[in-house]
């Protein structure tokens, strides 16, 4: 009720507005009496995957907080974990505005942000500082201006600075709006960075004393015999789980409404079942040999629900977040 009263101010502005207040105001508020608003106690329900121990199998996806300037605010709400990122060796400020659209009936959002953040060096100054018990993951990615063909670089150059400081880390490699990144989910460009990051892990494993879990992040848009070398790959370079999926370049379920002609990635319903799709066909060739982490238009405990059956460990949520607010979450955890 009161999230709905929220939603309706926040959506008399433009969308990318409405996001950056709602930053300001969680960095502001959370640890003050104002945060009893969000704060939320959830039933404990804890899941192991990756070796480590989730207190609930919900976490926040990729690209709400980039910069992780909110992780007491989303662990406030209860969030079995909370993915920072994308962030990259380098600040950058994205494509230009306007960069974000609500395709309010379908419950969608389309954007083309491209990576905007305070680069990987901010970043870790924001986790220093936060304090939480959640499990938090940390995407990484590459800078635009970085050719494709060195990209791996910037993966490894994020990996060594984000490490001691993650739960897991997520390699994003299925974002649409940084050109060619997608090229890195196929075949030798594939395999090449997968080698590299396994390397590097083992590497600072050893520094660190510490095992983090790599997982890497794939699109909705590939044909079942890519997913099915995609998992080829994945175990041979024995990853530690697969993040399925991001946004989508199909528009096929949103023709003809507003904003549905925008380029960029869209989120949410209308990604739902493609999304659990691709879950299902991970899970048909995986089994149980690496976990497989669901999102992608989660907007209830029902569609939570058929991610986990369709093979999904743990589930994240975005873009119905922002749509439903904090009791999603809640009612997703007390359901399962
Ligand atoms: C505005 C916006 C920005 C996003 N930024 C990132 C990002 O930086 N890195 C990433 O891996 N995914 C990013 N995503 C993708 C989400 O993490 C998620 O995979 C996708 O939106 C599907 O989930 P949803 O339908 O619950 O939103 C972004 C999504 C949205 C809507």
């Amino acid at each position: 009720m009161l999230y709905r009263l929220a939603r309706t101010g926040f959506f008399q502005l433009d969308a990318e507005k409405a996001h950056d207040l709602a930053i300001q105001n969680f960095k502001r508020f959370t640890g003050t009496p104002i945060d009893l608003f969000y704060r939320q106690q959830l039933p404990h329900r804890p899941v192991e995957c990756m070796g480590i121990t989730f207190r609930n199998p919900v976490g926040l996806a990729a690209g709400l907080d980039k910069n992780g300037e909110c992780i007491e605010a989303f662990d406030a709400m209860g969030f079995g974990f909370v993915e920072v990122g994308t962030v990259t060796p380098r600040p950058q400020s994205g494509n230009d505005k306007p960069r974000l659209f609500r395709l309010i009936e379908a419950e969608g959002i389309i954007n083309r942000m491209g990576f905007n953040n305070l680069g990987v060096d901010n970043l870790i100054d924001n986790i220093k500082k936060a304090k939480y018990d959640c499990v938090l993951g940390i995407n990484i990615g590459k800078n635009k201006d970085t050719p494709i063909e060195k990209g791996t670089e910037d993966y490894l150059i994020c990996m060594e600075k984000v490490y001691e400081y993650a739960g897991y880390i997520a390699v994003n490699i299925s974002s649409p709006n940084t050109p060619g990144l997608r090229t890195l989910q196929y075949g030798e460009a594939l395999d090449e960075l997968l080698g590299a990051l396994k390397e590097k892990q083992a590497e600072l494993h050893e520094k660190h004393g510490k095992y983090v879990p790599v997982a890497l992040k794939i699109a909705p848009d590939l044909t079942d015999d890519e997913i099915s070398q995609i998992c080829q790959s994945l175990i041979k370079f024995n990853i530690d789980g697969v993040i399925a999926t991001n946004t989508t370049l199909d528009r096929t379920v949103v023709e003809g409404m507003k904003h549905s002609t925008e380029a960029g990635g869209l989120s949410g319903r209308p990604v739902q079942s493609r999304s659990t799709e691709v879950v299902r066909l991970l899970h048909k060739e995986l089994g149980e040999q690496l976990p497989i982490i669901g999102v992608g238009g989660i907007d209830s405990f029902v569609a939570a629900k058929e991610k986990l059956m369709a093979g999904a460990k743990l589930v994240q949520v975005y873009t119905g977040f922002i749509y439903h607010g904090p009791g999603l979450v809640k009612d997703i955890v007390k359901n399962i």
